[in-house]
């Protein structure tokens, strides 16, 4: 790999009352990709983005930005920039100088500031939107202002917390597309902060999963979906099913009462176990050719797919997203293949979840 662009070092970050709000974050960002970090209200999202951008310190450990210690760097030193969540725009300033602002106070001259804020606004898909009143904008355009002004200081990394929480359906998915685009256009490395799995799933290179102040799992969308590392990041990535089971040896699993072959390798014979299977990854078929037999409780038409919700012998609840429909209260079987199944350990590390990964992935 090459120099990371930025990296913490065992950070820990405590406020007034030594309770560590990270605990003990390490991480390398790469250039020029679109990273995210996911987790629930409070996990730690916007105090890792503040350090990033040179608003706070951490209490232990170090941060790197091309290599270099910035512990101390403030944050106007930093070619760092970030987009908030308010946006943070000034009122009573309209589109120009909204975004000339950080030029001007760095004296740039007229005719440069200029170009830069024309160029900027163009990148945004706001050109001719200069003399507007902020509060003339709609909430998405205000929001392209806000990224205009961050990146007319043509940063190196882009920060933005949970910049599009604030609007509505339609609108943040236009966003989430124009964003991912943006990045790819210009090149330079973002990291997004969302509290929405679909957001950070559709945006992504790398997704960072946080859960209360410490990285859970880092890995790219189909990583973290397709191998949860546990019980936490499946619940939160999609919906699952997740079962409790036993691992009888490599390639056997003994869940709802059956042994089912699998491909998870490298956990302890007859260890406790969690098993995943998402809804989509099962199907229905009739009683005799069912892998587990279960009956139908409810059945929802969801436009794509039914939801179907049913349970089998031992009363495990099983959710099925199929284009197939059943009837509630009868007796079918539920079909899965071996690669469905994705086996899970209480308490794996990140390190030795990789390793067992490797492990069976040759
Ligand atoms: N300035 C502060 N003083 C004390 N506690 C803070 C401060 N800022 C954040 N916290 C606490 O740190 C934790 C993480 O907050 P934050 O990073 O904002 O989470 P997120 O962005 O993931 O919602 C929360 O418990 C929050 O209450
Ligand atoms: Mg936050």
């Amino acid at each position: 790999m090459k120099q990371p662009i930025i990296s913490f070092k065992h950070v820990v970050k405590c406020y007034d009352d030594d309770v560590p709000v990270l605990k003990d974050i390490t991480f390398d960002i790469e250039e020029g990709k679109f990273y995210t970090l996911l987790g629930p209200s409070g996990c730690g999202k916007t105090t890792i983005l503040r350090m990033i951008a040179g608003f706070s310190e951490p209490t232990k450990g170090d941060i790197f930005f091309e290599g270099q210690r910035i512990n101390e760097v403030p944050a106007n030193k930093r070619q760092v920039n970030t987009v908030f969540q308010d946006y943070a725009l000034f009122p009573h300033m309209n589109v120009y100088d909204n975004i000339a602002f950080g030029l001007k106070i760095k004296k740039m001259p007229r005719d440069v500031i200029d170009q830069k804020v024309k160029e900027a606004l163009k990148m945004v898909q706001l050109a001719g939107y200069e003399k507007r009143g902020i509060n003339e904008m709609s909430g998405g355009q205000r929001q392209r202002v806000a990224i205009a002004r961050a990146i007319v200081n043509e940063p190196k990394v882009l920060l933005l917390d949970e910049p599009l929480s604030a609007l509505d359906h339609k609108l943040r998915l236009a966003m989430q597309y124009e964003l991912r685009e943006l990045q790819q256009r210009l090149g330079i490395t973002f990291i997004f902060v969302t509290h929405d799995q679909e957001e950070a799933l559709a945006m992504s290179d790398e997704i960072f999963v946080l859960d209360n102040g410490n990285i859970v799992q880092t890995g790219s969308p189909v990583d973290i979906y397709d191998e949860p590392i546990n019980h936490y990041v499946a619940d939160f990535i999609g919906e699952s099913n997740i079962i409790e089971g036993i691992m009888l040896r490599d390639n056997l699993v003994k869940f709802a009462g059956k042994e089912f072959e699998c491909v998870d390798e490298g956990i302890r014979e007859n260890e406790p176990v969690e098993v995943v299977l998402r809804p989509e990854d099962l199907d229905l078929t009739d009683v005799d050719h069912g892998k587990l037999k279960v009956t139908v409780d409810t059945v929802l038409f969801r436009g794509v797919h039914y939801e179907i919700i049913c349970h089998d012998e031992v009363q495990n609840e099983w959710m099925v997203h199929t284009t197939k429909k059943a009837e509630p209260g009868s007796l079918i079987g539920l079909y899965f293949d071996p690669e469905d199944i994705h086996v899970m350990r209480f308490n794996e590390s990140e390190a030795e979840f990789d390793a067992r990964l490797d492990s069976y992935e040759g």
